[in-house]
């Protein structure tokens, strides 16, 4: 039997993982010696994740940060599956262990952050580079980087496409404002969300921020926006999964937590450039013209050097737990 408080502690670290829009889509069922990572559908992206796998994806690196913090509390765990193959559930077992391994990534897991402003144009030295991407790959799960400035560059087109589609579709603005939480106030009341001082703009309101977002904001002015943060990156990350299911997407949640983590450790920030992933046509494109065969793109991040930006917000424990 786990003490209560010490199941309790590992799961305030799991829920500081990343989500899609920071909608913190799980819930966490304890047990006498396990806590189960269950997907939360209320909290899916109908728009912009119609199939679930941002979601998955989310559940995968809330799982790393568990295992991460299971395991610096001297806990080892076991790893089951259960539910169905296209709805899966994971269950997480824990027992005491005191000589457990650690990664040495915990202290990372609060300092973490998706840094979304402007990077700084320094190349990343390679003994950094090789300790980022040298062990982050799960099984099925594999990563292209792009490194050159003709390698980041001829994936502009892509983003520019993927930006271009997605702000040119009002169901998707709509999906992403209704996220976007516009003052400080909004977002310690929610506890979810991409607070807009997050992404460098000034708190609003909800009012006047719907009418910027919904007016100002276009296709034309965000793609010119990514293209200048693609243009400043030190390098893009393209991770990818050999099978196209739930809990592939896992998998590659849980790789790309590590290498977050990682990030975090070496000071190196990262930001995603998902929309060629996330946009069914653009994403064929991708996978024909870099001839990725059997593989699938699902997330695209750029990674570089820059300063901090306010941190995002978590719910609070008590509406994430069945106990
Ligand atoms: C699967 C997944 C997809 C994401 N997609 C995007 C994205 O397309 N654009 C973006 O700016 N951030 C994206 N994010 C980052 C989240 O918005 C971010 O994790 C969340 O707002 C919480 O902030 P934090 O990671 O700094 O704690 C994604 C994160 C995950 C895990």
């Amino acid at each position: 039997m786990i003490p209560e408080e010490s199941i309790l502690k590992i799961i305030r670290y799991a829920a500081k993982a990343p989500s899609g829009h920071n909608t913190q889509p799980w819930r966490f069922k304890t047990g006498s010696d396990s806590i189960s990572v269950l997907p939360d559908f209320t909290r899916a992206l109908p728009v912009v994740d119609p199939d679930n796998h941002a979601l998955y994806i989310s559940l995968g690196c809330a799982l790393e940060n568990l295992i991460i913090a299971a395991n610096e509390f001297n806990y080892e765990t076991k790893i089951e599956f259960t539910g169905d193959e296209s709805k899966p559930q994971i269950i997480v077992r824990l027992h005491v262990a005191p000589e457990t391994e650690k990664s040495g990534l915990f202290d990372y897991i609060v300092r973490r952050q998706v840094t979304r402003n402007k990077f700084s144009n320094d190349k990343i030295p390679n003994n950094l580079l090789r300790g980022l991407f040298n062990d982050t790959q799960d099984e099925g799960v594999q990563t292209r980087l792009f490194l050159s400035e003709t390698e980041i560059e001829s994936l502009n087109h892509y983003i520019i496409e993927g930006t271009t589609r997605q702000f040119s579709n009002k169901a998707f603005v709509d999906e992403l404002v209704s996220w976007v939480r516009f003052s400080e106030k909004e977002v310690m009341l929610k506890g979810d969300g991409i607070w807009t001082a997050s992404m460098g703009l000034p708190n609003t309101g909800r009012f006047v921020g719907n009418i910027v977002m919904k007016n100002f904001i276009t296709a034309g002015s965000e793609a010119r926006r990514m293209e200048k943060l693609v243009t400043a990156s030190a390098g893009l990350a393209l991770f990818m999964v050999n099978k196209n299911d739930p809990h592939h997407w896992i998998k590659l949640g849980q790789s790309f937590q590590r290498f977050a983590l990682k990030a975090t450790k070496y000071q190196v920030s990262h930001s995603h450039l998902n929309m060629p992933c996330e946009e069914p046509e653009v994403r064929e494109k991708l996978i024909f013209d870099l001839q990725l065969k059997e593989l699938t793109p699902l997330l695209l991040i750029r990674f570089g050097f820059s300063g901090p930006m306010p941190y995002s917000f978590r719910r609070k424990i008590n509406d994430l737990v069945d106990l």
